[in-house]
């Protein structure tokens, strides 16, 4: 006969199946997953390039000199000239070794509208490029409410975060297209946690991820199927905090809170991966499956709301080291 014992062993089991299988998954992407960022560098003679959007500072310009390092040209993207020549600089300083790596660079403020994004791509447009990280965004730590802000403002958010990458984006892919016949091409959008919890203040900056994980998804569908497959593939990169010396108001360096340096050897390493959203650092892996999976709506909105009060007053009087 069976026992109720028995019976619930049983359930035991099949209710563990889906976090050992977890916890597999998490050990196989962080620990055990050997990169595939080679896999991108295909295509002519010239080499594969790699287009970094925001890439004078923080994490572009971390990603950039990882790119370097792992074999790609790399096409930077920034909105001031002079600050733009001297990242070139750093970067083939900071990566002698590939001395002989093209580095292109174009100059657009992200934030302003009515751009002519195939003039834009014109210098570029024939180049194999095969991986896009379209990482400009950002917000600000002002505190202001929606009807507090100038429309220009507003505006500005909009455009940097989401009309910015999703414009450049389709003048990049048919040309994207054409380079997938050679081997694998992936874009990545660069979203944050805030798209998940949106705290207040943030609410703008929050939809604008949001808008970019939604249309990951929708890109990735449209280049899989009727179609495809056109070998065209893309990512939604899950931020959580990054220390960056280029904030209003910079977060010490913690487990939590990695360099750039650390967070971009992640993205490379999580390049790849096959997934459609992923954390590139584990620890904010940890923290969005509590986040998201664990910890109620309220409990996430109050923390949110206590976290934003802290990094406001902080802005306020300065950096926060
Ligand atoms: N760091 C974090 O804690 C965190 C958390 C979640 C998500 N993220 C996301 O990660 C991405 C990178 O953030 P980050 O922290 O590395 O930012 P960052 O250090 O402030 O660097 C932003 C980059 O974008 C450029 N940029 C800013 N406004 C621009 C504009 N209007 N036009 C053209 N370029 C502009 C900056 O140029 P300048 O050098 O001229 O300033 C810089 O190159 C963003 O999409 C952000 O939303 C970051």
């Amino acid at each position: 006969m069976v026992s109720a014992v028995n019976v619930l062993a049983v359930l035991g089991v099949l209710l563990a199946i889906p976090h050992l299988y977890r916890i597999a998954s998490f050990v196989w992407l962080y620990i055990l997953r050997p990169t595939s960022i080679k896999r991108y560098l295909h295509g002519p003679k010239g080499g594969a390039y790699a287009i970094v959007t925001g890439a004078t500072d923080g994490i572009g310009k971390a990603t950039a000199a990882e790119l370097l390092r792992n074999g790609f040209n790399v096409i930077l993207h920034g909105r001031n000239e002079a600050k733009m020549q001297k990242v070139v600089e750093e970067l083939r300083a900071r990566v002698p070794e590939k001395k002989d790596a093209d580095v292109r660079y174009f100059i657009a403020d992200a934030a302003q509208g009515g751009h002519d994004f195939e003039k834009i791509i014109e210098p570029f447009k024939d180049l194999h490029i095969t991986l896009v990280y379209h990482n400009v965004g950002g917000s600000d730590m002002s505190g202001l409410r929606l009807d507090e802000r100038t429309t220009e403002n507003v505006q500005g958010l909009v455009n940097m975060n989401a009309l910015f990458p999703l414009f450049l984006n389709r003048a990049l892919l048919p040309h994207l297209r054409r380079n997938a016949k050679s081997g694998p091409v992936l874009v990545h959008f660069v979203g944050s946690v805030a798209g998940d919890i949106a705290p207040p203040r943030l609410a703008v900056y929050a939809a604008t991820k949001g808008f970019l994980e939604s249309l990951t998804r929708g890109l990735d569908n449209d280049e899989l199927f009727f179609d495809g497959p056109t070998g065209v593939r893309y990512t939604y990169l899950a931020v959580a905090a990054v220390h960056s010396d280029n904030h209003e108001a910079p977060i010490a360096t913690s487990v939590t809170t990695p360099t750039t340096e650390t967070f971009a050897k992640g993205i490379i390493r999580r390049t790849g991966c096959g997934r459609r959203r992923v954390a590139p650092y584990w620890v904010h892996a940890v923290m969005q499956y509590f986040i998201n999976e664990v910890m109620s709506d309220g409990m996430i909105d109050q923390a949110g709301a206590e976290e934003m009060r802290g990094l406001i007053a902080q802005a306020k009087k300065g950096r926060i080291m």
